[in-house]
C-alpha cells in the first residue's frame, strides 16, 4: 500500500508539522506509523523502530505510559469536557503554580504556537505597544503571522505586519541594546528560548550546531535586566526545553526570571497541553472583568480546559518527579554523547560528525558544508537500516541501556561506512531525494 501517495493526497505535506513530513527523513523511512510504546513505534506489519523523535519531542517518558493513559482514562469517565471549571482543571493550575516560581496565574492552550502567540498579544496589551523583539538563532515561536512574517515564508501574510517583528541574535547585548534605542519607547515584548545551538554569526564558530553556545547564563541575565530597564516584557519560550532543562524550567536551572514564560511538547507525555503563565500584574490584564477597561481579548477556547490533558499533565509532573525522569535523560544523554563522539574520534571523523549541545538535548552536528543535509540523509538511511528513527535527538525515560547500545553499535556501522567512503573521496550513496531545509530566518 502505497501511504506516503494517500498522505500526500489529502494533507498538504502528507502530514501535521513540517518536521514530521516525508522530505525530512532518508527515504527508507517507513512513511506511517501503527503506535507507539516505550521508545519505540510499531509499523502495521508489527516492524520495530527506535525512536528518537518521540512525537516531535512531545513524549518525555515513553509511549503509551501506563500511568498517564490511566489518567487520561480517568478523565474520560470525568466528562473530559464540563460547562464550569473542573477540579482537574484548577488542580493543573495550581500544580504549575506551585511549581514555577515566576508564574503566579496561568491560562492553558492546546498547542505551543497559540500558547507564544497569546503571551505576545499579552504583552502588547500590557504594555500597550506593538513592537516585538525575537531571537533569529531560534527556529520557531508560532505559526502565526507576527513570528512567520519575520522568516522567509512571507506568502498569506498581510505586508505590513512584518515590520513589527525585529530579530536579534543571541549573546549581541550591544546589537539588542541598539535595537532598543532605535524602537525607543515602542517596544513591547522580547520572545526567546534560554539555549541555542545555532552560532550567532560573527560572534562565534560558525557552525551548527554551534560547539561554544548552549546556553549562556551571562546573556540572559542581562537579556532579564535589559527588559526591565526599558519596560519589556521579557517571554521565555520554554516549549522544547520545559520537563528537560529541569523540572522547574530552564528557567530555574539559569536563575532567570521571565515576565511570562510559555511551555507545551512534553508536559503532557505527547497529550495536547500548553499554557501561558507569568506575573500576575500582567496576566490580570487578561481577567474579564478588567476587560471593560482594556478591550482586550485573551485566549478563549473551548477545548482549553479538556480534562485528558490536563490529568495527563498531572500525572506526568508526578511521574517526572517520583522517578527523576530529568536527570536519567541527562545521565542517558551524556552516555550517548560520550559513546558516539568516541566512535568518531577512533573512525577520525571527528571533524565531519559528532554529537554536540546539551546532555538533557544532544544534535548531531553533520560538518560537511554544503553536503551537510547529504551526510545526514546517510546518516539517517543508515540507522533506519538497523531500525532506528534518529531525525534529531529527544530522549525518553524509557530510553536504557539496551536502546543505548543498540544506537551505538549502529552508529558505529554507519560511520564505519561514512568514513570509507570518504576516504576514497566516493560519494555517499542516498536511496532517493536528500533531505531538504525547512527554515530560513
Ligand atoms: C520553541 C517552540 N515554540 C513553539 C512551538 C510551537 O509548538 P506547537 O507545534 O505545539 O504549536 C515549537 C514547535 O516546535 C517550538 O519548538
Amino acid at each position: 500500500m502505497d501511504y506516503l501517495k494517500k498522505l500526500n493526497k489529502v494533507i498538504p505535506s502528507g502530514a501535521h508539522t513540517y518536521s514530521r513530513a516525508h522530505d525530512q527523513f532518508s527515504s527508507n523511512t517507513p512513511s506511517i506509523f501503527k503506535r507507539g510504546k516505550g521508545a519505540y513505534l510499531f509499523t502495521e506489519n508489527k516492524k520495530k523502530f527506535l525512536d528518537y523523535g518521540m512525537g516531535l519531542r512531545s513524549v518525555g517518558i515513553g509511549y503509551s505510559e501506563d500511568k498517564i493513559n490511566r489518567a487520561a482514562f480517568e478523565a474520560i469517565k470525568f466528562g473530559n469536557n464540563l460547562t464550569k471549571p473542573s477540579h482537574i482543571e484548577l488542580m493543573a493550575a495550581e500544580t504549575i503554580i506551585k511549581n514555577f516560581k515566576n508564574i503566579e496565574m496561568v491560562k492553558f492552550a492546546k498547542h505551543g504556537s497559540v500558547a507564544v502567540t497569546g503571551a505576545v498579544k499579552l504583552a502588547r496589551a500590557y504594555t500597550k505597544k506593538e513592537y516585538i523583539l525575537r531571537c533569529s538563532n531560534h527556529p520557531f515561536f508560532s505559526f502565526d503571522d507576527w513570528f512567520i512574517s519575520s522568516t522567509n515564508f512571507k506568502e498569506g501574510i498581510p505586508k505590513s505586519i512584518s515590520r513589527y517583528t525585529i530579530n536579534f541574535r543571541y549573546l549581541d547585548v550591544v546589537g539588542l541594546k541598539n535595537l532598543i534605542k532605535k524602537y525607543k519607547n515602542q517596544i513591547s515584548c522580547l520572545v526567546m528560548e534560554a539555549s541555542t545551538i545555532s552560532c550567532p554569526t560573527k560572534m562565534c564558530c560558525m557552525k551548527f550546531p554551534c560547539k561554544n553556545v548552549s546556553s549562556n547564563n551571562t546573556f540572559l541575565k542581562k537579556v532579564e535586566q535589559i527588559c526591565k530597564e526599558n519596560k519589556i516584557v521579557f517571554i521565555l519560550d520554554e516549549m522544547i526545553t520545559g520537563f528537560r532543562w529541569d523540572l522547574k524550567g530552564a528557567q530555574h536551572l539559569y536563575n532567570i526570571s521571565p515576565d511570562i514564560s510559555t511551555f507545551g511538547k512534553a508536559i503532557a507525555n505527547g497529550f495536547s497541553m500548553s499554557f501561558v503563565g507569568g506575573k500576575r500584574k500582567i496576566m490580570e490584564v487578561a481577567s474579564l472583568k478588567n476587560s471593560k477597561k482594556n478591550n482586550f481579548f485573551f485566549l478563549s477556547s473551548t477545548h482549553g480546559a479538556e480534562m485528558v490533558s490536563l490529568n495527563a499533565f498531572i500525572a506526568t509532573f508526578n511521574f517526572y518527579k517520583k522517578n527523576n525522569v530529568i536527570k536519567k535523560n541527562k545521565i542517558f544523554g551524556q552516555k550517548l554523547k560520550d559513546g558516539f563522539n568516541k566512535i568518531s574520534k577512533d573512525l577520525g571523523l571527528e571533524e565531519v560528525i559528532s554529537m554536540e549541545g546539551l546532555p538533557c538535548s544532544p544534535v548531531i552536528n553533520y560538518n560537511f558544508g554544503d553536503q551537510a543535509l547529504k551526510l545526514k540523509t546517510f546518516f539517517l538511511q543508515e540507522m533506519i537500516k538497523k531500525n532506528i528513527i534518529i531525525p534529531w535527538i529527544s530522549i525518553s525515560y524509557r530510553h536504557g541501556d539496551k536502546e543505548l547500545n543498540k544506537t551505538l553499535s549502529a552508529s558505529f556501522e554507519a560511520l564505519k561506512k561514512i568514513g570509507k567512503t570518504l576516504k576514497l573521496k566516493k560519494n555517499l550513496l542516498i536511496k532517493g531525494e536528500s533531505i531538504k531545509p525547512i527554515f530560513t530566518s
